[in-house]
């Protein structure tokens, strides 16, 4: 699939590895739809995208408010005859021990990452469908794969939409709806630091993992590769990618590292 005049729909576009996905769509010429709670930097961005001559629609929401999503999800069909592609990206991380971590945080990670996601997907789908087909990118991550320390709802969270999301795969082969899951390993972006603590508070720290990481330019590079590819799963990343492998072939050996590992 080519991005070129195409629609894709951007979540978690205000910073990141979204942002550095909206600067590829850009690239490619694509009509753009980005989302984030941050009003301000989605309308800078689309700023950005206008003074390249590109469409670019903004539609602020909360990933945990279903209304706001409803809404916006309308809107968005009203504006737009079709969506192409839609980047399930928005999404928080966690810094914090499943024993300290309260129930609320556990549920705050899953609206997030998962429902918000599953929401947009069932609202948007029959246009899809109408038209014909279309694609659905998911960022994923390898820790969708393994869990990990001080993760555990965050984890949760991305094998969640690694289930959902093949069988939906499996169901919509006959709509031609695609679906690409991204895992990615450690990407230089403010994941970190906007992970959550046991209290709900911002972690604010940037892990020297995720400093030392892929850039999100690289990785949007790799991900638009993979949609013009028509991939169905990609890992994005260092050596930690091994880790999903090691997980697979070697499982003794993964669950010895993954206990003494340093995780931040
Ligand atoms: N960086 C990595 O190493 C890594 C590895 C594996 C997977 N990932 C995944 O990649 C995706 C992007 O993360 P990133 O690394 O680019 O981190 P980031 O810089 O913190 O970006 C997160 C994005 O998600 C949006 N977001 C967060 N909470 C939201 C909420 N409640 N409602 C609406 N939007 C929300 C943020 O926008 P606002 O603040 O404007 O709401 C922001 O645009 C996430 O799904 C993450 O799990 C990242």
């Amino acid at each position: 699939m080519q991005l070129t005049h195409k629609v894709v729909w951007i979540t978690g576009a205000t910073s990141g590895i979204g942002e550095a996905m909206f600067k590829a769509c850009c690239d490619e010429k694509a009509r753009l739809i980005i989302s984030g709670r941050n009003a301000d930097k989605l309308r800078l961005l689309q700023t950005e995208a206008r003074t390249k001559g590109l469409e670019c629609a903004v539609f602020p929401f909360e990933l945990t408010d279903p209304e706001g999503i409803a809404k916006s999800c309308q809107e968005v069909l009203r504006q737009f005859d079709r969506i192409d592609v839609l980047v399930h990206n928005g999404g928080v991380s966690q810094r914090a021990l499943a024993t300290e971590a309260p129930i609320a945080l556990d549920r705050h990670i899953m609206e997030t990452n998962f429902f918000g996601a599953v929401a947009i997907t069932k609202a948007i789908l029959p246009r899809m469908v109408a038209q014909g087909g279309g694609k659905l990118v998911v960022i994923s991550s390898i820790v969708g794969k393994f869990g990990f320390p001080l993760r555990s709802a965050y984890a949760a969270s991305k094998h969640a939409l690694q289930g959902f999301f093949d069988s939906l795969r499996a169901e919509m082969v006959r709509e031609n709806v695609s679906v690409l899951m991204v895992c990615p390993g450690k990407i230089a972006t403010n994941i970190s630091k906007n992970a959550l603590t046991k209290d709900g508070t911002a972690y604010n720290i940037s892990d020297k993992g995720h400093i030392n990481g892929m850039t999100a330019d690289r990785c949007a590079q790799i991900i638009v590769k993979a949609i013009r590819k028509e991939k169905k799963e990609i890992f994005v990343g260092g050596k930690e990618v091994l880790m999903v492998y090691i997980k697979r072939f070697i499982p003794g050996l993964f669950f010895k590292i993954v206990s003494k590992v340093n995780p931040t």
